[in-house]
């Protein structure tokens, strides 16, 4: 729970530790210093010994435009994310990601697999927030729209042992993927809806629409989770690819479909 004063902090820690929202588990409670900045995130290939870094990404966590509302699994992401400068992006190797992954090593954990960073970056200071043994949701789609290299043998070098000396091949362009959920996610939300306007999408250049929640109904294609589909476009530069995502959005429908509006925003900033 993030608090932003103190009357938050004793209300947060009354419905863990008093009201036992939680149950058993609000028994203990961890109290973290509250980080302001640009949140990003940095994912790589490791295979215990090599780091073979992928693009920067940046999620858009809150369920609506600005960041207000609750977190949801991520509503939107692009890649590149400006606010990882080159120098950052060689720092997050040099003081996060090698050393992490040299450290689960020698502790004897040698880690396998996508190393996922999430960090926060305020006047070029680097902060971690977390770590996740997987690729990120929804960062990896506008990462592998961008991926020119081939994923499988990839992966393969990565179980393997063999990552070193492979590199990553990246289109230039940026991509902006954005998230088009259920009404009433992250909280109660129908599914069962009909989605209208997919078929359209094939012929957009550069625009690939990921699914996440749908299945078919006999032929009909139904939203059957909180998070839908992810509608990813390549553009010349960021507010291109923006532009081109939102009209691709523009083109879907389903009943009660919620997305931000503003995915892409912070990094036009720059
Ligand atoms: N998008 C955030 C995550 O995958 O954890």
């Amino acid at each position: 729970i993030i608090s932003k004063n103190i009357v938050d902090a004793h209300t947060a820690i009354d419905r863990i530790m008093v009201n036992k929202e939680f149950g058993d588990a609000g028994d203990k409670v961890i109290i973290e210093q509250f980080l302001t900045g640009e949140e990003a995130s940095f994912l790589a290939f490791t295979d215990g010994e090599e780091v073979i870094p992928m693009a920067s990404s940046q999620d858009h966590k809150p369920i609506y435009n600005y960041d207000e509302g609750p977190n949801t699994g991520g509503m939107g992401a692009y890649s590149p994310a400006p606010v990882v400068t080159d120098e950052l992006f060689d720092r997050i190797m040099t003081e996060v990601m090698i050393p992490t992954v040299k450290g689960m090593k020698a502790e004897g954990t040698r880690y396998t697999g996508v190393l996922y960073a999430g960090v926060m970056i305020k006047d070029g200071e680097l902060k971690v927030l977390e770590f996740n043994a997987r690729f990120g949701d929804p960062e990896a789609q506008p990462l592998f729209h961008r991926l020119k290299s081939d994923l499988s043998p990839v992966l393969l070098a990565t179980i393997n042992g063999t990552l070193k000396g492979v590199t990553l091949e990246w289109d230039e362009r940026p991509s902006v993927c954005v998230v088009m959920a259920s009404g009433g996610y992250p909280g109660k939300y129908q599914i069962g809806k009909e989605i209208f306007g997919v078929d359209t999408i094939h012929e957009m250049k550069d625009v690939v629409v990921f699914h996440a929640g749908t299945t078919y109904i006999g032929r009909h294609l139904n939203a059957n989770g909180g998070r839908v589909l992810g509608v990813t476009a390549m553009g010349t530069d960021l507010q291109d690819a923006k532009d081109r995502a939102y009209k691709a959005v523009d083109k879907i429908d389903f009943h009660q479909a919620h997305y931000r509006t503003d995915i892409g925003d912070k990094g036009l900033k720059y």
